[in-house]
């Protein structure tokens, strides 16, 4: 069963007080949902599974290694199939899993999350803190600039975009494009 997004958000500020990380659940959320229409596929099973990508986040910060496992039982407290969980699970391929994204949403998931971290932050340090001016040529920049935004994992990135088998400029821009529309809400 896929949960309704009323469920999906209740689960996840049962488990994340942290603004921020509701804020990046919103930001993957929208951003699933843009490459779900870009792809003919449900944008409201993509966005379902952006929303609760990180459920565990919160509660495995201190511990890494956990994250993504505690996931499974707090989303079968909301009815969530094992379609579901094995989609949470796989963004963590290769860091703290080793379930590897085997379909087109999957793949996206794992090549979209830390790349919204990257598009957000390089659109906060633009003199119109936003991302409405912001191009792929200046994320482009930003990317090879090592000490920006240091925690993004670039190779994971692209490793995706090469799954996706989709050039990563053009990921870049779908990715500027869909969190567009959402700058308020993701906390920009
Ligand atoms: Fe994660
Ligand atoms: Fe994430």
């Amino acid at each position: 069963m896929i949960p309704t997004r009323e469920q999906a958000l209740e689960l996840l500020r049962k488990y994340n007080k942290e603004e921020s990380h509701i804020h990046h659940a919103y930001a993957v959320e929208a951003t699933m949902r843009h490459f779900a229409e870009l792809f003919h596929e449900d944008p409201d099973l993509w966005g379902i599974v952006g929303l609760l990508h990180d459920i565990d986040w919160e509660q495995t910060t201190t511990t890494p290694e956990r994250h993504c496992h505690l996931a499974p039982d707090m989303l079968r407290e909301i009815g969530a199939d094992d379609s579901l969980i094995h989609a949470v699970q796989s963004h963590g391929w290769g860091i703290c899993t080793d379930v590897e994204p085997s379909n087109n949403l999957e793949r996206t998931l794992f090549t979209i999350d830390e790349l919204t971290g990257l598009i957000i932050t390089a659109g906060l340090v633009r003199p119109s803190k936003s991302l409405a001016d912001l191009e792929v040529k200046s994320v482009k920049k930003k990317w090879k600039d090592k000490a920006f935004a240091r925690g993004v994992n670039r190779e994971i990135i692209k490793q995706g975009a090469e799954k996706m088998n989709m050039p990563l400029d053009d990921v870049i821009n779908e990715t500027i494009l869909a969190l567009r529309p959402v700058e308020k809400l993701i906390g920009m």
